[in-house]
């Protein structure tokens, strides 16, 4: 395989649907990095840093001159959309300059990132050809989301997924299954299915939280009374979350290497079969085809 011409700061992440993208680090980290789950932007190199625009350029010409036909684009890292309009719109242009196959630029976004960004901000990045971006909203409800330090609400989250989608580029929605708990399960999926209703997002996607660096940290936000959901407690949980959606076109998934139970398909018209799917999960798992743990990761 060619190796990329361009260093990356490492570890790089990505959501799965970005496999076959061109990742290009515009930030470095991210720019809050205290969600209490979160230990993907914590190590040493990763401290939040914006990178110059001729570091990215720099980037793409380097990319520019050993590949063509290139269709898409991840900028990262933790949350590229932090980076005013203005320096969005100079990257964009950038890329269609001296990558003009790319087809969609994508990016992850914390809600508090389009506090300052109007629609008419985000029509301009669409049109500059930000196809995509997506939404860590980790849950719907408050309480959970003040425990783990989220810096976001409910209607945080609403309304930047709100504003998202009147400008007309896609929304994806990043859920936490387990994120409450034994104790807040049911309000975490009923007040989680709420703000999906309410946000009629192009894409939901459920991943599993796990801690594969320790709990420590995590627990501090619950006082130590943290208890982790059983498999048949996760699968219950999102048995809950997927009844209490009305949503009319909206792509669910639970592929994530962190799900147990890979489920796909269209909210709403897929409602009843997704449900049975869980449902085997639950009473019958032997008839599931579950993930064994040692082929589950993050
Ligand atoms: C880079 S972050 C999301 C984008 C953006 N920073 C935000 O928070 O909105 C990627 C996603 O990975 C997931 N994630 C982070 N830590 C996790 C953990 N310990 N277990 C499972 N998923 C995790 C969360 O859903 C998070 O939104
Ligand atoms: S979940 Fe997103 S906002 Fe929170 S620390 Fe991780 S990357 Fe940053």
């Amino acid at each position: 395989m060619q190796r990329l011409p361009i260093q990356y700061i490492e570890p790089v992440f990505r959501p799965p649907s970005e496999g076959n993208s061109l990742i290009i680090q515009v930030t470095n980290g991210c720019s809050w990095n205290k969600c209490t789950f979160c230990d993907m932007y914590t190590s040493a190199p990763k401290k939040f840093r914006v990178r110059k625009d001729a570091e990215i350029i720099g980037d793409l010409l380097k990319v520019s001159r050993a590949y063509n036909g290139v269709k898409r684009v991840f900028l990262a890292d933790g949350d590229a959309m932090v980076l005013p309009t203005h320096r969005l719109l100079t990257i964009l242009t950038a890329i269609k300059d001296l990558l003009p196959s790319v087809e969609r630029v994508s990016a992850y976004c914390l809600p508090q990132n389009l506090r300052k960004k109007s629609v008419a901000d985000l029509k301009l990045l669409k049109d500059a050809g930000l196809g995509i971006v997506y939404v860590g909203a980790e849950s719907g409800d408050d309480l959970v989301l003040q425990r783990v330090n989220k810096s976001e609400t409910y209607a945080s989250t609403a309304d930047a997924v709100l504003k998202i989608n009147e400008a007309g580029i896609l929304s994806s929605m990043m859920i936490l299954n387990g994120l409450g708990g034994k104790r807040y399960s049911a309000q975490h999926a009923q007040n989680t299915a709420r703000l999906l209703n309410e946000c009629q997002p192009d894409f939901a996607a459920t991943l599993v939280v796990s801690f594969p660096l320790g709990m420590g940290r995590f627990q501090d936000g619950w006082e130590g009374e943290f208890e982790e959901l059983s498999q048949r407690e996760l699968f219950r949980e999102i048995e809950m979350l997927i009844d209490n959606t009305q949503l009319t076109n909206t792509i669910f998934r639970s592929d994530h290497a962190s799900n147990y139970l890979v489920l796909k398909g269209v909210l709403g018209e897929d409602k009843e079969r997704l449900l049975g799917e869980v449902r085997t999960a639950i009473i019958n798992p032997e008839k599931a085809d579950l993930r064994e743990d040692w082929q589950r990761g993050l």
